[in-house]
């Protein structure tokens, strides 16, 4: 696969068994509840759907969540290439800042541009919910988890 060949696009119905396939290939899915659906979610496409992404907004504040790359694919930059792109996205969508958590992957996210941040250093009300809502229900990767935060001028 050339890796700077693929296209991002909304998430149709038609999608979400590749999408549980990719979460559950890539161990997101325990994060996803019962009733999780297509949505909010994005597909990375080449020959096939290569990952998968989901962001969740309220205003302009954009959280994401659920990315994982296909286990074929990782490793070959194809992550940081979707995070490259995800500014024009989020501008289209009519975000200024999108947020993420990491207990997984919080170097790939620093590698991939995000800056992190301590989740009370910011003062969206949409991100702090989130953030809550992870210290309560996840305590046992506190001391894992990293903030991130990614702005669009
Ligand atoms: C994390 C993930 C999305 C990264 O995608 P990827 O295509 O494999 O990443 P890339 O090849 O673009 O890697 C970019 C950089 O991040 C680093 N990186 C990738 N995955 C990493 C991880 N799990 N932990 C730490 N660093 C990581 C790479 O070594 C690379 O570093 P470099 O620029 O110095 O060479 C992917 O590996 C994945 O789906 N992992 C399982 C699910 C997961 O952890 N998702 C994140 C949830 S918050």
């Amino acid at each position: 696969m050339r890796i700077d060949n693929v296209t991002i696009e909304k998430a149709n119905k038609n999608d979400w068994g590749m999408i549980v396939s990719i979460l559950e290939e890539t161990g997101l899915i325990d994060r996803i509840s019962g009733n999780g659906n297509h949505e909010n979610f994005y597909t990375v496409k080449n020959e096939g759907i290569v990952s998968c992404f989901a962001i969740f907004h309220k205003d302009k504040v954009g959280i994401l969540k659920s990315f994982g790359v296909k286990k074929e694919y990782q490793g070959k930059g194809l992550g940081k290439l979707i995070v490259s792109k995800l500014p024009g996205l989020i501008s289209k969508i009519g975000l200024s800042t999108l947020y993420a958590a990491s207990w997984e992957a919080p170097d790939f996210w620093k590698k991939a541009g995000f800056k992190e941040i301590k989740f009370d250093e910011s003062k969206d009300d949409y991100f702090l919910k989130y953030a809550d809502y992870l210290e309560k229900n996840y305590p046992q990767f506190k001391d894992k988890r990293k903030y991130f935060v990614f702005k669009v001028s």
